[in-house]
């Protein structure tokens, strides 16, 4: 894996941005920052036989990209992102990073999953500064890192809360406050948004946008949402099912100069409506196939 070990220096942002890793460790030139390779999944099932979940998949997420995994409920794309978490171990082909075979997890990799994971027992903020505490990252605490992203996603007065005290959608957001306050080189995020108002969606949509194109993090993450797909994702991987296939990759050219910040741009941008209506087309034959 390209994760060294060894602990990366801080260094300040910007004035008011916490202190962050440097994220100058590349892939070697010509190498992808992610590569999947071939990948297929088979599941067993209880009454003997087994579930093929994946099937042949390949791509590749180039360094500081943002990746998009769309697709329909089924096709494969927690089984995915667990396995370039390293959670999980393809039963064909690779996953790797800076041409390393992925083994298992690592600190290069922060995981928002599926369903939003505190720790019950720790108050909002003590769930945020997690990552920070457990990677000893006391310049950063001591800089803030973990009262920037709490004020970043709106939850500074739930603080001293517990989990079970707030929202689907506000524990959604400590999730996100957690991994992002770690600045992991690799973010890989399952249906991060899913459980939030469309406003509060919107502006976690910018945030991440804002953190990941500061930070030239590397993003892999699964949506449902096209709407999202197309506002966050240089590049989308749109899978089928049954078994999960890369039925075809995306890259909005809309996107050329830039990624747009706000949704508002991105509707305004050329060629962003025909962008939409190709990955309807798209959703709606894997409805009929269903
Ligand atoms: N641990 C498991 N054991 C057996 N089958 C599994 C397991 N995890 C997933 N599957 C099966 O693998 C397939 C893909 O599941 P996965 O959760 O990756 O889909 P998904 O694309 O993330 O769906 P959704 O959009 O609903 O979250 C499904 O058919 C599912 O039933
Ligand atoms: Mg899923």
């Amino acid at each position: 894996m390209s994760a060294t070990g060894v602990r990366p220096e801080l260094r300040v942002v910007t004035d008011s941005a916490p202190p962050s890793p440097d994220a100058a460790a590349e892939a070697p030139p010509g190498v992808p920052f992610l590569a999947v390779d071939g990948v297929g999944k088979d599941y067993p099932l209880r009454g003997g036989g087994s579930l093929r979940a994946l099937d042949g998949v390949s791509f590749a997420v180039r360094p500081h990209e943002i990746c998009v995994m769309l697709g329909p409920s089924g096709c494969g794309k927690s089984t995915l992102l667990r396995m370039v978490a390293g959670l999980d171990a393809p039963s064909q082909g690779s996953c790797s990073i800076g041409g390393a075979r992925i083994v298992g997890p690592g600190r290069d990799r922060g995981m928002v999953f599926q369903s939003y994971t505190s720790f019950p027992w720790l108050t909002v903020r003590e769930n945020v500064e997690y990552g920070l505490r457990l990677h000893g990252e006391t310049i950063a605490l001591a800089e803030g890192a973990g009262e920037y992203f709490l004020d970043r996603v709106g939850l500074t007065k739930f603080a001293n809360h517990h989990p079970d005290q707030l929202s689907g959608g506000m524990r959604q957001r400590v999730a996100l406050a957690r991994a992002l306050a770690t600045y992991p080189r690799m973010l890989l995020m399952d249906e991060p948004f899913g459980a939030l108002d469309a406003e509060t969606r919107w502006q976690m949509q910018e945030l991440l946008l804002e953190v990941v194109t500061r930070e030239r993090m590397t993003v892999l993450m699964v949506t449902h949402d096209i709407d999202e797909a197309l506002f966050l994702g240089d590049g989308i991987v749109f899978l089928s099912r049954n078994p999960g296939r890369v039925r075809e990759i995306l890259r909005p050219d809309f996107k050329r100069n830039g990624r747009p910040a706000t949704k508002e741009a991105m509707y305004d941008a050329p060629g962003h409506r025909e962008l939409e209506r190709h990955v309807m087309q798209l959703m709606r034959d894997e409805g009929k196939r269903a």
